[in-house]
């Protein structure tokens, strides 16, 4: 099963900061999980809400901040003090400055952006064939009609499909995922069913769970046989695998 750094080491650190990502690689994750927004100039920044607000005291939307503009914001005092300093990491630089040994699941957060999905696909996969193409990758969405413009634009990168809890709870996961070209579905804790992933697996899908803190969780999904599990919780996660 693999271990999932869900926005890094999101439970001992601020999310989707350098900070937790190295925590996330302290952890031995075999992937960190992170959530990728546009900013006005089309560069893809790792932050979880489309506001500002919560994780960073700023106003408005991210998208309405170049990316020049959001170097201003503390993205690591919310957590705790002693991670004030922290910023609003770029996908490059995370590419960039992460051991390679560590598979990066970006996340595309496309809500409350207007733009067309082509142009900020392109922007996407500019970055990724500059910085990601070294390392283990795979990119998720709830935004369905992303992903298929990006496995348009570029069939050779690895896609999961994030199933919506209300939207796509009566269709078939592998279906979704056959059709999207991709080879993960993804889904909550409390969406899964053991029945979910048999018919994921017998079509050749993997199926990974968010979000997975607690170890009573993590045995009732190894006995369904799921492939992967996001936690805030990396280290802890790791060490009951490794005991089980
Ligand atoms: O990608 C899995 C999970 O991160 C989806 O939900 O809101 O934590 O991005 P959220
Ligand atoms: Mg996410």
């Amino acid at each position: 099963m693999l271990v999932a750094a869900h926005r890094g080491s999101s439970g001992t650190a601020p999310e989707n900061t350098m900070a937790a990502f190295r925590e996330a690689v302290n952890a031995e994750a075999d992937l960190i999980e992170l959530d990728v927004r546009f900013t006005r100039d089309l560069e893809p920044v790792v932050i979880h809400d489309r506001l500002l607000r919560r994780t960073t005291g700023g106003r408005g939307d991210v998208n309405r901040y170049t990316v020049d503009e959001l170097e201003q914001f503390d993205a690591g005092s919310w957590f705790a003090p002693r991670f004030a300093g922290e910023r609003i990491p770029l996908l490059r630089r995370v590419l960039q400055e992460l051991p390679v040994r560590i598979g990066i699941n970006i996340e595309v957060k496309a809500d409350g952006d207007r733009r067309s999905k082509a142009l900020l696909v392109q922007h996407l996969c500019s970055v990724i064939h500059a910085y990601g193409t070294h390392r283990s990758l795979l990119v998720s969405s709830f935004d369905h009609r992303f992903l298929r413009v990006l496995h348009r634009q570029d069939p050779l990168v690895p896609l999961g499909v994030l199933l919506h809890p209300l939207r796509d709870v009566a269709r078939r996961p592998s279906h979704l995922a056959r059709r999207l070209h991709a080879g993960f579905i993804l889904c909550s804790r409390t969406m899964v069913r053991r029945a979910i992933v048999e018919q994921a697996h017998a079509h050749g899908v993997k199926v990974g769970v968010y979000t997975v803190n607690r170890v009573i969780d993590l045995d009732r999904l190894r006995r369904f046989g799921v492939d992967l599990v996001f936690t805030n919780f990396p280290s802890a996660i790791r060490m009951a695998l490794r005991n089980a």
